[in-house]
């Protein structure tokens, strides 16, 4: 410590310096390696950066990251892996409460205390009976969890995948109450998920062994 704070105090004694000093280690100064940002002669398209292949899912995710038109259009269609038994309902319900009531209300009417308040200043979604949320995809809903919207922030971090798709669930039983569309996934419905939703779009999030904890 000491030592080396001498050493430091040396270097910087006295002038400015004018020679560069030696170089201790010069294949760590200067990579050997192509830099990130730099041409290529090996690759295909001569970039060193490339992109991750088309497609590529990251672990823990349902669909890819990249956000072009034909992922929106994918996260639309995205529909839950899994089927909702009450008990769980009741767990979408109790995380709801916390994660999204404080904006959203425990009415999900778009009217909790922090909007209420006045210290929020964007109206949250009313996605209890909102037209506009009625009909809005469960994907598009995950999205918004995933990803955020505007004002609203990502839950990703506080939700996995399986709760982010129990509170979907919770909305959506709400929504079947009042003016939605008949509620489809509960664990007892005939329409299965899986019959619905394209399997390379649920792949990813069924096989996710990171996050998903059930
Ligand atoms: C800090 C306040 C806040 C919290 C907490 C919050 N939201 Fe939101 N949410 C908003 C606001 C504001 C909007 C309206 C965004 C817009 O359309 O500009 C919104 C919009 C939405 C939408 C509609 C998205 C769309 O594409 O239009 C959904 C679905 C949603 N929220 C679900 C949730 C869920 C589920 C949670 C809990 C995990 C949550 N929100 C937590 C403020 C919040």
């Amino acid at each position: 410590m000491v030592a080396g704070a001498a050493l430091f105090a040396a270097c910087n004694s006295g002038n400015i310096r004018r020679n560069p000093g030696k170089t201790y280690a010069p294949d760590m100064t200067y990579s050997r390696a192509y830099d990130a940002y730099t041409a290529n002669p090996v690759t295909h398209n001569g970039l060193t950066s490339q992109a991750p292949v088309t497609g590529t899912i990251a672990r823990g995710h349902a669909l890819p990251d990249h956000l072009t038109e034909v992922d929106t259009n994918a996260y639309n269609a995205l529909q839950s892996p899994y089927k909702f038994s009450d008990k769980e309902m009741e767990e979408g319900k109790r995380l709801f409460n916390i994660y999204c009531g404080i904006c959203h209300g425990t009415d999900l009417d778009g009217n909790g205390p922090l909007y209420a308040s006045g210290k929020f200043a964007s109206m949250p979604a009313n996605l209890k009976s909102g037209a506009a949320y009625l009909v809005m995809p469960a994907g598009k809903m995950y999205h918004a969890i995933m990803y955020g919207k505007n004002m609203m922030g990502s839950y990703a971090a506080q939700l996995d995948v399986h709760q982010r798709w129990m509170v979907i669930a919770y909305i959506k039983k709400i929504q079947s109450e009042n003016g939605g569309a008949p509620f489809t996934m509960a664990l007892n419905s005939k329409d299965t998920a899986a019959a619905a939703a394209p399997v390379s779009l649920v792949a990813g999030g069924v096989k996710d062994t990171v996050n998903n904890k059930k």
